[in-house]
């Protein structure tokens, strides 16, 4: 076990240090990962950091003690209700991240149902590329997962609405998932959650900052959002297509009365009640001004900007891989595409791509590559493309390879 030093360090000497020890890690900045960054260049980057330095001291728990912050809030969670063309009455909160929106979404439906009248185990029905933060939440409450196989890698609406119950406290759908990044058919889920009077999630924490600006730049997408009158809540992440720091998430609803159900109100304890919007209690507040930076930074150009990148970046890929004989999975319309090989071994291919310095995932059902694009992938779609052939030629004849394993 080691101890902490009797005696500090130096910054410059920490700084170095730590400089060492990123040394091994995924070169984000060129590109070279497919998962877990969102690059959107040098300058969203400057304009981030800057901003959570400014507010890194700040807690967004005290929105007495720290108007900017509790404002700062708001105008974020308006800016996304807006973007997702949310109706009047609408509401929502920041969370630290995607796991924590869809934690939230679930507890909040749960609430509103007992409110309702549901007693007994809740659960949710979901198509099986939901992301797991659903099983986490279902862990954490006590609740089912009933895990429906998707039809073409998409929910299957009729084998969903089968799957329900008078237990059933939520429906899920994704916009996209991450496995394929494909938009579930969230307007037939809406018609199924509005005949059966069930609360639809949508899952947007990939799509929530991506989607409405690739449909400003002229893609038919299909409608996901707000405009779907079965959806009550939508999660939608800041920090990946917003481009923000780490750390943030928005959580939206329909209307006040959902929201309602989502706040805490423990205690008592010696300090009396503690209301929290959120399971929360101190809330960065660099997470919170990074996220009202860098929406301003950009504005509706600057993101209009960045996802036509995004969206060059991913035809260039498909073009690509095509040609070297994969086959894309379903037809992706944003950031994330996913292919397989009918010949090919995808995992010794990974590896491959793995020793010249690519960090991206996979698929296990059916194997197949994974990337999810940022701007920055407009630039470096060629060499990838390169790489991938080589890995391809380097794989002809090599053992099998089995799936690795990632975090994610
Ligand atoms: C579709 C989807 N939902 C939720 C999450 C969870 O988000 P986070 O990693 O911010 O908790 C992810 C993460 O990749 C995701 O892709």
């Amino acid at each position: 076990m080691t101890q902490l030093t009797q005696t500090g360090s130096s910054w410059p000497d920490l700084e170095a240090r730590m400089r060492d020890m990123a040394q091994g890690d995924v070169k984000w900045r060129d590109g070279r990962t497919g998962m877990y960054v969102f690059n959107a260049g040098e300058d969203v980057e400057r304009v981030k950091k800057a901003a959570y330095a400014m507010f890194s001291e700040e807690n967004g728990l005290g929105p007495m003690a720290f108007p900017s912050l509790a404002r700062m809030e708001r105008e974020v969670v308006a800016n996304a209700l807006a973007l997702l063309h949310a109706p009047e009455g609408a509401t929502g909160a920041m969370t630290s991240g995607g796991t924590d929106s869809i934690v939230m979404a679930v507890k909040t439906a749960r609430d509103f149902a007992r409110a309702n009248g549901q007693s007994g185990q809740g659960n949710l029905v979901t198509p099986d590329t939901a992301h797991p933060a659903f099983h986490k939440a279902a862990m954490m409450m006590d609740l089912e997962v009933r895990r429906v196989p998707t039809k073409d890698f998409l929910a299957d609406v009729a084998a969903m609405e089968a799957a329900c119950d008078a237990n059933t406290i939520m429906l899920v759908g994704s916009a996209p998932c991450f496995p394929f990044g494909l938009i579930d058919p969230i307007e037939a889920l809406s018609a199924a959650a509005l005949r059966n009077d069930l609360w639809l999630h949508v899952d947007a924490c990939v799509g929530g900052f991506l989607a409405p600006f690739v449909e400003m730049n002229g893609a038919a997408l299909p409608i996901w959002d707000f405009r779907a009158p079965g959806v009550r809540s939508i999660s939608s992440d800041l920090h990946k297509y917003g481009y923000c720091s780490k750390g943030a998430s928005t959580l939206l609803f329909r209307d006040k009365a959902m929201k309602d159900h989502m706040v805490f109100d423990a205690g008592p304890w010696p300090m009396g009640r503690m209301l929290t919007p959120t399971l929360a209690g101190t809330r960065p507040g660099g997470a919170i001004a990074a996220a009202w930076a860098v929406l301003n930074y950009l504005g509706v150009e600057g993101y209009r900007a960045k996802q036509a990148l995004v969206v060059q970046a991913r035809e260039k890929i498909e073009a690509g891989v095509s040609k070297l004989g994969f086959r894309v999975l379903g037809r992706p319309q944003l950031g994330i595409v996913s292919f397989t090989h009918d010949e090919a071994d995808c995992f010794a291919i990974l590896r491959g791509m793995y020793k010249r310095g690519w960090m991206t995932a996979s698929n296990v059902e059916p194997p197949s590559l994974h990337l999810m694009l940022s701007p920055k992938h407009a630039e470096v779609a060629e060499e990838y493309l390169r790489d991938l052939e080589a890995s391809m030629k380097d794989s002809v004849g090599a053992a099998p390879m089995p799936a690795p394993g990632y975090a994610r």
